[in-house]
């Protein structure tokens, strides 16, 4: 963590958090997660960047890559992104590589941003007339050396070759779903897309998790809405629902994630469950957690086949101990 007030308050705040239980794992290799949903103003950014900040926060290094030439994720991480800073437009037009576009963000140690400036508006369409155009993001990730727990792509409200850019690179599709009417319209065309991409350009795709953001619990609609995610997509939502915050959206005009904003709000401490959910269900940990269950399960059975033969020879023995002494008594009957 960086040395500033800020960061030393949202330290303590996760400190707090993990002293009820262990520190957090981190991947066996580098997470891409692509947070997507056609569908503007749903909670892209606002997911991406707290949920980044948190894994940081838990000892995770993080990137976010900004996808969108709206640039939202860069000005909420307080990253430079004005026309003449490197950036995701280099990358992806000019063939730039990642590690001269990419910078710190202040205040949240392990956490990096490759930022977007209004250049990305026309990458487009620059970008159809270039070789590979869809996995230009791919290439540019898989060159970068430095090493990542994560990489969080935040994608614009399309569909378009941005957005596929991204699913090509990722493995993990991250939906954020607003709590609110119409919820679920339009996800019928990003999860056709999934496939699609899928098929064609990256067997690795899958829809990994489902965020619900701005939950108000006080409203039907809201419980309504999470019931009929929860009933269509099952495991993949998370048990944590992100709370509608005034925090969390004052944050950004701070440059700053609610993390850091305001560390011990509801919105924080619901996005640092959400990071704890998504490291735990991190498909290598959880293998490694069921083998090490299987061992200890055989290690147990094992103990308890060892005291049964154990009871086993002490009954023997005393059998054997009642025979003699039978033994000798009647010998000495016999005398
Ligand atoms: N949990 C929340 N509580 C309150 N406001 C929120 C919450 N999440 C997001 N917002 C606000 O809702 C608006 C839209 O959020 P955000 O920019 O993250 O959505 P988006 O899906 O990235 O939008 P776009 O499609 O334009 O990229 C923002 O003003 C943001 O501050
Ligand atoms: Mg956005």
């Amino acid at each position: 963590m960086d040395d500033t007030p800020i960061g030393r308050a949202a330290q303590q705040a996760v400190e707090a958090m993990n002293r009820a239980g262990e520190g957090l794992p981190r991947p066996a290799r580098t997470r891409v997660m692509v947070v997507a949903n056609q569908k503007g103003g749903v909670g892209k950014t606002t997911t991406t960047v707290n949920l980044a900040a948190s894994l940081a926060l838990h000892g995770a290094r993080v990137l976010v890559v900004d996808l969108d030439p709206q640039g939202n994720a860069s000005t909420a991480l307080g990253v430079d992104h004005h026309a003449e800073v490197p950036s995701i437009y280099d990358v992806l037009v000019e063939s730039k590589p990642l590690s001269e576009v990419v910078q710190p963000v202040r205040d949240v140690e392990g956490l990096f941003c490759a930022p977007a400036t209004i250049d990305l508006a026309g990458a487009e369409i620059e970008l159809v007339s270039l070789v590979a155009r869809e996995s230009r993001l791919q290439r540019a990730l898989e060159a970068y050396d430095q090493p990542l727990d994560y990489i969080l792509i935040d994608c614009p409200p399309s569909l378009g070759l941005l957005t596929v850019n991204a699913l090509v690179a990722g493995a993990e599709v991250l939906i954020p779903i607003q709590c609110e009417y119409y919820a679920l319209e339009g996800l019928g065309q990003l999860l056709r897309n999934v496939e699609l991409v899928k098929g064609h350009l990256n067997p690795r795709l899958h829809v990994s998790t489902i965020i619900l953001t701005m939950y108000d619990g006080r409203t039907r609609l809201a419980s309504q809405v999470a019931e009929e995610v929860r009933g269509h997509f099952g495991k993949e939502v998370l048990r944590t629902n992100i709370p509608r915050s005034v925090r969390i959206s004052e944050a950004p005009s701070y440059g700053q994630t609610v993390l850091t904003y305001d560390p011990g709000s509801s919105g924080s401490l619901s996005y640092l469950e959400a990071a704890r959910e998504i490291a735990l269900r991190d498909p290598h940990v959880q293998q490694a957690q069921q083998a090490q269950q299987a061992q200890q399960a055989q290690q147990i059975q094992q103990a308890q086949q060892a005291q049964e033969v154990q009871q086993a020879q002490q009954v023997q023995q005393a059998q054997q101990v009642h025979q003699a002494q039978q033994h000798s008594g009647m010998a000495e009957g016999t005398q």
